[in-house]
């Protein structure tokens, strides 16, 4: 018998789980057995992600609530009964989209509130949201996908470095919390993706903005959604009870040495 990772008759929320990162996770654990419960600013993308899980046979509800509000996101988990597993995964690359970055020393102000908004205001809102029912429970996981760009830092992406790395430092500072309640907190840190948000740079895999793009990486193609969705089950699960507080980076082997 292999060794398999056990969500069954827990309750996961994924955030922005209707396409790209989000839903790669969510069909992974729903595969391992738990309730998925799918959330995306689209009703339409995320009612089709739903239905996808359900004909692999999995569970899946649909709760369609912008993470950036709290009143809806506490609302939202006021209907659900609280959820056992929280993967932060609603992102976004900010009001410029990933071709309009810009030097940090180009942008106004008013160009960095879409990237923290999201970004870092929607992974506290729910991280704040969830806790109450986890801590009653005596059970909980939070998984929260941050970014290399964050991490190790990126040129032309300075707001979204900052909201992904206050994420991250959210993370550290709630794992130690909440740590005697049974809850575990954790960052999985990703490289460049192909999904739908980065799509555009992709757009020619084999041109040279693609092939410039993945010299850094050991792994010489860009990250896909199912590449964290298997450590992200993992450290949804029981099994990952003592790891707590840390940044997992997913990354093909980017920031090795770094
Ligand atoms: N794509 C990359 O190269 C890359 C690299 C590192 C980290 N990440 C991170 O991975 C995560 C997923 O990225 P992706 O590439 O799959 O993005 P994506 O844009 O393809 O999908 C994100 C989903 O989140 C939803 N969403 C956005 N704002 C929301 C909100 N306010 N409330 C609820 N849902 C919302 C969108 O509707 C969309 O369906 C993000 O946190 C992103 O920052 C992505």
């Amino acid at each position: 018998m292999g060794l398999a990772i056990e969500l069954d008759g827990l309750k996961a929320l994924v955030t922005g789980s209707g396409q790209g990162v989000g839903l790669g996770i969510a069909k992974t654990i729903s595969a391992a057995g738990a309730e998925v419960v799918v959330n995306d600013l689209s009703e339409e993308r995320a009612n089709a992600a739903a239905d996808a899980i359900r004909t692999a046979g999995g569970k899946a509800v649909v709760s369609c609530f912008d993470v950036t509000r709290y009143d809806a996101v506490a609302a939202a988990l006021a209907q659900l009964g609280g959820v056992d597993v929280l993967v932060n995964n609603a992102g976004n690359a900010g009001g410029l989209g990933w071709p309009g970055m810009k030097p940090f020393a180009e942008t106004d102000p008013a160009d960095w509130e879409p990237f923290l908004r999201v970004n870092l205001y929607g992974v506290m809102n729910c991280v704040r949201a969830v806790l109450p029912h986890m801590i009653a429970k005596g059970y909980g996981r939070i998984v929260t996908i941050v970014s290399d760009a964050g991490r190790i830092g990126e040129s032309h992406m300075g707001a979204y470095c900052a909201a992904k790395a206050g994420a991250a430092g959210l993370t550290r500072g709630v794992a130690r919390e909440v740590g005697r309640h049974g809850i575990t907190v954790n960052n999985i840190s990703l490289g460049t993706m192909r999904t739908p948000m980065s799509e555009a740079m992709w757009s020619n895999p084999d041109g040279p903005q693609a092939k410039a793009l993945m010299k850094p990486y050991m792994i010489r193609r860009p990250g896909d959604p199912s590449d964290p969705a298997g450590l992200a089950a993992y450290l949804a699960s029981p099994m990952a009870s003592w790891i707590t507080g840390q940044t997992f980076p997913v990354n093909g082997g980017y920031s090795v040495g770094q």
